[in-house]
């Protein structure tokens, strides 16, 4: 290869992996697996091998590539905070230990292998035996202070029994066991919201809210593998002790680890541990191995991305190979069209896999497919399948290119061809808001259970009622008689009924139910109530602009936009019209004569022990009066919570007697809706 050449490729790599860093940090929409990422990283690797000065500080192999969130406040971490080098590859991990051995001028070294939990890297300062803070890793550098969301993770010690002076900052992976992820998921589209692609993403967008209650809500675990800043505490010298001396002292610790003196009982832990990896409640994506003694790890020291005395071994996602039949393209509630590989069926990781997403036009022209290729597709754990690339030596000679539909085909209107506004990626529309298609998903999503919850609204009888005109939109419900509806197939007398009284009692849902429902873009459940709070009438939220909008706690530009141009639409107001009339909830409760609270609290009887963490006794007791609950003495078969804290005494062995529940502080602002700030 030539040096121009080859510095345009080191410019396209650097480029590409720029902008996969972004979907994956930024955006958490990764359009490629890790092992395609890791395939990019290594050839920039090696090309800057090849030829050193196209290595810059700004390359990727040169820094850890996450970039912190404004949102939060951000801390610069007293030691730089690494990622890890990878390998796929047998050879490279003999070559990894031998190269180690070197360095270190022994004959032999104890070597620690522990599963590479698949998550995100955080680290929790402990002072004086205390958490102080919870950071992520950022640009390796400076990383965002999620403490309070990190608060939200029950294994995670708020104090050390063993610590008491000093400062301990352990790092490891934040992540969300498998079961957690998938009742997450199954809740998600209940509610009409898009579920996670897989328990990292859920990990890192659950990290991400700026409610910590969400964060207290969801499955979230941590485990801790190694070390940042210490000072005044005695650690053991080896990493198999430091992870007895983590569990000791109620820290999170690798579940599994074995230690091996050579390459042979690498190996032999490695297979082990993919023997387990399919028992394991949570998704790892390889192995790290590491040289136990530490006093290695400090004279080895760093690259400036990664230690020189660990590397991450990395298993292969399954993968197989099909044929691309055909293309589909789906219509979305807001009319993006999504292009869907229809495959020839194929079993793979324990499932039929028949289609794959092909996310948009951007993605099928950078990986080149088209339709009748031969195609490999992953499935690297809970990750839904996707088509890696053609196998370009068996394209076969009627192989088409995939054309995105100039023409809706649901509804055959024209479609038009736009930028994305956060991802830059071309996308697909249909034009036409009467589309039976995004018709139905509005629907759809109109009665699911966290917007209106109307039962027997399902799938087939809205399909139905499009169909046949009967509901253009969702105001049009409210007008649907009980005739109409018995004469829609399969529908008999009971069940028109249940469907009538449905959505008659829908008209009994609070107000944030109701903007939840309207499907505005960029407005979930969440800002839903948040937006009710704030104005706490549609007139009044019809009227707030853009810039009365952001003011709003939690609200972004992006949200406030969305929200006063869907308003401002005419179209959108006429609908709004007919809702009124059809005595829909426009208004919620006026918060200036704010109702009390009616939380799982309310009416419950509390007592509290011991001493919390950030409350004192008179603070939580307020706060439980203020959602309407009472605080007791003494701990009797009436008592319906203990909360205990440190130093907790007989009322708590009298509470696990009478077998009460009992909550500590986290939890019981989770179950009195409390925000961390108003703590
Ligand atoms: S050791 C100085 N051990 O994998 C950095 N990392 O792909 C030491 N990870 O950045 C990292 N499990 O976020 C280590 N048992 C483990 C791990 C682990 C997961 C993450 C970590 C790292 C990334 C590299």
């Amino acid at each position: 290869m030539t040096g121009g050449s080859a510095q345009e490729e080191h410019r396209r790599l650097v480029e590409e992996i720029r902008r996969h860093d972004r979907l994956y940090y930024t955006l958490a929409q990764p359009e490629i697996s890790d092992r395609e990422y890791d395939q990019l990283f290594s050839r920039l690797r090696e090309l800057e091998e090849q030829q050193p000065e196209l290595v810059s500080e700004a390359s990727p192999t040169q820094k850890v590539s996450e970039t912190p969130l404004s949102e939060f406040p951000s801390i610069e971490h007293a030691v730089p905070m690494l990622s890890l080098d990878n390998t796929y590859s047998e050879e490279e991990l003999v070559e990894f230990v031998e190269r180690t051995k070197r360095a270190t001028e022994k004959e032999a070294l104890d070597w620690v292998i522990e599963p590479k939990v698949d998550g995100v890297a955080v680290a929790a300062v402990y002072q004086d035996g205390r958490l102080l803070r919870g950071v992520t890793r950022g640009d390796g550098s400076v990383g965002d202070v999620i403490t309070e969301n990190l608060l939200g993770v029950r294994s995670l010690p708020r104090t050390l029994a063993g610590v008491s002076k000093g400062v301990l900052e352990v790092r490891g992976e934040a992540f969300m066991t498998l079961s957690g992820f998938r009742r997450l998921n199954e809740k998600r589209e209940e509610d009409g919201e898009d579920p996670f692609a897989n328990p990292r993403n859920a990990t890192a967008g659950t990290l991400k809210q700026l409610d910590p209650k969400i964060a207290a809500q969801r499955p979230l675990d941590v485990v801790f593998y190694g070390l940042g800043q210490v000072d005044g505490v005695e650690l053991p010298e080896t990493q198999f002790s430091f992870y007895q001396w983590l569990q000791e002292n109620g820290i999170p610790a690798p579940e599994h680890c074995w230690v091996a003196q050579d390459i042979d009982g690498i190996h032999a832990a490695l297979s082990e541990l993919q023997e387990r990896r399919r028992g394991l409640n949570y998704e790892i994506d390889g192995a790290v191995i590491k040289i136990d003694d530490r006093q290695w790890h400090r004279r080895l020291g760093a690259t400036s991305r990664a230690p020189r005395w660990a590397i991450a071994y990395k298993f292969a996602s399954e993968r197989a190979q099909t044929i691309l039949e055909s293309v589909s393209f789906q219509v979305g509630r807001t009319g993006v069209i999504t292009p869907v590989a229809e495959l020839a069926p194929t079993p793979l990781a324990g499932s039929v896999i028949r289609r794959a997403t092909l996310h948009n036009e951007d993605h099928i022209r950078r990986k080149n497919v088209l339709c009748r290729d031969r195609v490999w597709i992953e499935k690297a754990g809970e990750v839904i399948p996707a088509v890696i690339g053609p196998i370009i030596e068996s394209r076969p000679e009627d192989a088409t290119s995939i054309v995105f539909p100039h023409e809706c085909p649901e509804c055959a209107a024209t479609t038009l061809r736009e930028s994305h506004p956060d991802t830059g990626n071309t996308i697909w529309r249909c034009v036409n808001s009467d589309c039976p298609a995004q018709l139905r998903a509005k629907i759809e999503h109109w009665c699911s259970r966290k917007a209106m919850d109307i039962e027997g609204a399902g799938t087939v009888v809205i399909r139905q009622l499009v169909q046949r005109e009967l509901v253009r939109h969702p105001a049009d419900l409210y007008q649907l008689s009980m005739e109409t509806l018995q004469g829609l197939e399969r529908m008999a007398e009971k069940s028109a009924r249940n469907l009538h009284s449905g959505i008659e009692t829908s008209k009994e849902r609070p107000f944030h139910r109701l903007l939840f429902a309207l499907g505005i873009p960029n407005v979930g459940s969440t800002v839903a109530k948040t937006l009710a709070q704030a104005f706490p009438s549609m007139e009044k939220l019809s009227q707030a602009t853009a810039e009365t909008l952001i003011e709003v706690q939690d609200v972004g530009p992006i949200i406030a936009d969305s929200v006063s141009a869907w308003f401002s639409q005419e179209s959108n107001q006429r609908i709004l019209e007919e809702m009124r009339a059809a005595g829909l909830p426009m208004s919620g409760p006026e918060t200036e004569d704010e109702p009390a609270k009616n939380t799982e609290a309310t009416g419950k009887t509390f007592v509290l022990t011991g001493t919390l963490p950030h409350w004192t006794r008179d603070e939580a007791k307020a706060h439980i009066e203020a959602a309407g609950g009472k605080v007791t003495g003494s701990v009797s078969k009436k008592t319906d919570y203990v909360v205990a804290g440190e130093s907790a005494g007989s009322k708590l062995e009298k509470a696990e007697r009478l077998q009460i529940q009992i909550l500590d502080e986290n939890e019981l602002r989770v179950l009195l809706e409390v925000e961390a700030s108003e703590t």
